[in-house]
């Protein structure tokens, strides 16, 4: 009887379904309303061929040593900073994400921070709610206009792109900086000194963990402003609330944070220029049910001794055993 797999946070129904008919295998699910504790997956891992899982479970090469059956880990998100693929493909384990799919979804959260950080849509609201409209006056609420200004994209990759071709309409000027050919490309600093609002679409690497710190905040425009739909790790959280209280950064809308999840209490979450959401860059029905259908079809692929569709290292494929 071939390993089970286990899935480690709540599937879509459909994706429930194509696991239930095409797995041939037991399928642990996790069904709890919290991720699974850490010390319970390690020991789910154990005798395990396949685990589905999110951003919440940390893959790491001791779960992976102890796993001696593992085949695939394969990541229902496009950011795979939670698995330690070097070590995976060291142990001959294929590991896979779910990119495309979260694109466009993402892009549109980011321009909805966008337009509610630059236009105060947020405390505009709590203003009303709280009793504070009074009257229409000249200086109310007043926030910044997009047409005009300049958006500096950091990381010209897929959803990078997505954010700039969007840009238009808004009557902004698009800079790009990052590793990928795009137009508009700049250098970094160009960027910094000239871009209105600064949003960042980068992967959490060893080059990137800590990136937005306290000198490159100082690089950015006085009264600019900074979106983060990427990873929380990728800003120093620390030197941002500096860079926001001294005024130097007019706001921040931040959908990711270095720990995860954060409370209400969050000195950034608390910030009056700051607008924090839960993580919520794909959160649409269409996109997270393309995400658990294309992670399961990865899971699937690779037990089935096919090449899953989102290989992460694929040299470890040509090493398999079995493999056509
Ligand atoms: C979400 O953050 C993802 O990486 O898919």
């Amino acid at each position: 009887m071939a390993g089970p797999i286990v899935v480690t946070g709540p599937l879509i129904p459909e994706a429930i379904r194509v696991l239930e008919r095409e797995a041939g295998r037991t399928i642990r699910f996790w069904d709890e309303d919290r991720p699974i504790p850490e010390p319970l997956l390690h020991e789910w891992a154990r005798d395990a061929e396949g685990l589905l899982t999110t951003l919440n479970d940390r893959i790491d090469a001791r779960l992976m040593e102890a796993a001696p059956h593992l085949q695939v880990v394969a990541n229902m998100a496009v950011g795979f900073d939670n698995i330690d693929v070097a070590a995976a493909s060291g142990l001959g384990v294929l590991c896979t994400n779910t990119p495309d799919v979260l694109t466009e979804a993402t892009a549109e959260l980011t321009w909805a921070l966008i337009l509610a950080l630059m236009r105060g849509i947020v405390p505009a609201r709590n203003a009303l709610m709280a009793g504070h409209w009074k009257y229409w006056r000249v200086d109310g609420y007043l926030g910044a206009e997009l047409m005009g200004r300049t958006l500096g994209i950091v990381g010209g990759g897929r959803i990078g792109t997505a954010v700039a071709r969007r840009a238009a309409p808004f009557g902004m000027r698009v800079m790009t900086a990052g590793k990928q050919p795009a137009p508009e490309r700049v250098p970094l600093d160009e960027l910094l000194a000239a871009a209105d609002v600064v949003s960042l679409h980068v992967p959490l690497t060893a080059d990137t963990r800590g990136m937005v710190n306290r000198e490159w905040l100082s690089r950015m425009r006085p009264r600019s402003f900074l979106v983060n739909t990427a990873r929380g790790g990728v800003v120093e959280e620390g030197a941002l609330l500096e860079a926001l209280d001294s005024g130097h950064l007019a706001g921040a809308a931040l959908d990711v944070f270095d720990r995860e999840p954060i409370s209400g209490d969050h000195p950034l979450a608390r910030h009056p220029r700051v607008l924090a959401t839960p993580h919520i860059g794909s959160a649409t029905q269409e996109t997270r049910t393309r995400m658990a259908l294309l992670a399961t079809t990865n899971l699937l692929q690779a037990l089935r001794g096919q090449m899953p569709l989102n290989l992460l290292n694929p040299s470890v494929w040509p090493g398999r055993a079995g493999n056509g």
